[in-house]
């Protein structure tokens, strides 16, 4: 079994960027306790965080066939058509996460165009988001969509 998780563009700076609206907690943190949980339930678990829009949906298109991802798109949410193409193009189930809740923020958040191409979304519970998608993936033993 293996999931993968996505951590979109500038969530390499979690702790430091707006900690008021994303937490003090670091990236490699949350990793951490991610691999933790993985681990325990004897799952497969990878981690990545990209800036950029083609490497994401280079990283799906590889996993195109695996048990889960959760991906944190952060601002291409709101208007990549290539990375919603991407997860309408694959297999795998993918369920969408956002540290704060996208729809008590500014109007252009409000919006997500990579949700509708996903089996869910959870936004707004902080870094526990991802937690919640990973034992929505554990529990459910979700399979692929297809
Ligand atoms: C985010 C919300 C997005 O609107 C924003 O661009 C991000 C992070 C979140 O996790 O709350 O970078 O996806």
């Amino acid at each position: 079994e293996k999931l993968l998780v996505i951590h979109g563009p500038n969530l390499n700076l979690l702790g430091s960027r707006e900690p008021e609206v994303y937490g003090n907690n670091t990236l490699q943190e949350i990793n951490k306790l991610l691999m933790e949980i993985a681990y325990k339930n004897n799952v497969e678990l990878e981690i990545i965080q990209s800036n950029s829009e083609g490497e994401i949906i280079d990283k799906l298109h590889l996993n195109a066939d695996i048990n889960g991802i959760i991906i944190n798109p952060a601002a291409y949410t709101h208007y990549s058509l290539a990375i919603y193409d991407a997860i309408k193009g694959i297999k795998s189930p993918v369920i969408e996460v956002h540290i704060s809740n996208i729809y008590s923020r500014e109007d252009f958040r409000k919006k997500s165009v990579t949700a509708g191409a996903c089996i869910g979304v959870i936004s707004g519970f902080g870094y526990y988001s991802y937690v919640m998608a990973l034992y929505a993936f554990l529990n459910e033993g979700l399979q692929n969509k297809g």
